[in-house]
């Protein structure tokens, strides 16, 4: 697939420089309100400062899905058309800090998975495959990722709870040496 080597900057790191020149960088993803965004900026402030790492900017927060990366304009028409997958909507309470070591990623995530993330992640991808995405095989670890170039910590939070109603579609794109991600379209679960 579209995995870029690790790299300092964001913009290396997610949007490379080896797409096609039509290509749209996308994946779907749970995309917070401004409520929330608030909310788990403040409850994980504290803890981004500890790890030491570049913190993530608000606005940025997410919770990725499925992750389709470079997609050709038929690849993202066809991708836009799988949803919706309508597993209603659910409570996702992000109350973990955790640490990705091999990426120096610090971020968010759930002591406790909702049954409905689990099968909206299981019936997505079976809908994507069917239509000829390809899945990574690493299990999927819901998270909403902090900083980069981070230190683990060992911090309590408080916990963050997060109405989750629509999956959205993102787009990835190049920002100066950083990435900014544009919400294309979102459907109701
Ligand atoms: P991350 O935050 O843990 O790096 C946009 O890049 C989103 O897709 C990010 O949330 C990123 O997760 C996720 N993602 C999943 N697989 C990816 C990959 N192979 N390359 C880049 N981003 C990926």
């Amino acid at each position: 697939m579209s995995g870029a080597p690790e790299a300092d900057t964001d913009a290396a790191e997610e949007t490379g420089d080896d797409r096609p020149r039509d290509s749209r960088r996308v994946f779907f993803a749970l995309w917070p309100d401004a409520d929330t965004r608030a909310r788990l900026a403040r409850a994980t402030k504290d803890a981004v400062r500890h790890s030491g790492g570049r913190p993530i900017a608000k606005d940025r927060f997410h919770v990725t899905v499925a992750f389709l990366g470079n997609l050709s304009p038929a690849g993202l028409e066809i991708a836009s058309a799988v949803p919706p997958i309508r597993v209603g909507a659910f409570a996702l309470v992000l109350d973990t800090i955790g640490a990705f070591a091999a990426s120096r990623t610090l971020w968010l995530g759930a002591h406790s998975v909702p049954p409905a993330l689990v099968e909206l992640e299981r019936r997505l991808w079976d809908a994507l495959s069917a239509k000829g995405f390809i899945r990574e095989e690493r299990i999927y670890r819901p998270h909403v990722t902090l900083a980069r170039r981070a230190r683990p910590v060992d911090a309590e939070i408080t916990p963050v709870d997060w109405p989750v109603g629509e999956l959205a579609l993102v787009e990835s794109l190049p920002a100066g040496r950083n990435v900014h991600y544009e919400p294309l379209r979102s459907w109701p679960l």
